[in-house]
């Protein structure tokens, strides 16, 4: 798997995470929501140097310009709730994509700290040959990650896999490593070094669902 990690080099989207993080700052919904789809806008903008390209002419009132444009039918798929402000910074720049939507939950089954993920619903376009964004803001175990993408099996297989994060965890980014294709690429913030004996991420952010959508 290729990793590119966005806050290796500074930048503004240090600032962003950064109001992501900070318990003074997160309890402003919207302000976490945009702060996440800011990186997703950012991220994708990276992303999008790993594209082919393809010369195309365009018409302009004084001639012809040559320009190069994106040549991938690209599926903009996020995991249920935080993928939302992700996939919409995503699509603010690919916004011609085709989208799939589907869920991921952590099922407790007794009551302890010990969960499965649950994949419920999906509902999403062919993916065959097509390069799949899927978007997850909180990488941790990278469980949620590898089930979604055997739920999406059935859709085809995708030319191109990227994978979209805010923040993962150290143990979970060599999972998925193992567990999707050599030629998978992750698009990620930050990395942090922890997980928790819940599988929270440390320091992290805490609940990116719940601080989004208030749904606790
Ligand atoms: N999901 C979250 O929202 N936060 C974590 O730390 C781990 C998973």
């Amino acid at each position: 798997m290729h990793i590119h990690h966005l806050l290796e080099n500074n930048s503004v989207a240090n600032k962003f995470v950064a109001q992501l993080r900070d318990t003074d700052i997160q309890g402003d919904r919207m302000r976490f929501r945009r702060n996440i789809e800011r990186l997703g806008e950012i991220l994708g903008y990276e992303l999008s140097k790993n594209f082919k390209y393809e010369d195309k002419a365009v018409t302009t009132p004084l001639g012809t310009a040559s320009v190069d444009l994106p040549a991938e039918e690209i599926v903009l798929c996020s995991i249920l709730r935080a993928g939302l402000p992700l996939h919409n910074g995503l699509l603010n720049y690919f916004d011609d994509a085709e989208n799939s939507f589907i869920s991921a939950y952590r099922h407790h089954p007794d009551n302890d700290e010990k969960f499965e993920i649950l994949v419920e619903y999906l509902a999403s376009p062919s993916l065959m040959n097509k390069t799949l964004i899927l978007a997850d803001p909180m990488l941790a175990t990278g469980r949620s990650f590898v089930n979604v993408m055997k739920a999406l099996e059935s859709m085809g297989t995708p030319a191109n896999i990227h994978l979209v994060s805010v923040i993962g965890a150290r143990e979970g980014i060599e999972y998925i490593a193992s567990e999707f294709p050599e030629n998978t690429h992750l698009w990620i913030a930050t990395i942090d070094e922890e997980l928790n004996d819940r599988g929270y991420i440390v320091p992290g952010l805490g609940d990116a669902g719940d601080l989004c959508f208030g749904t606790k």
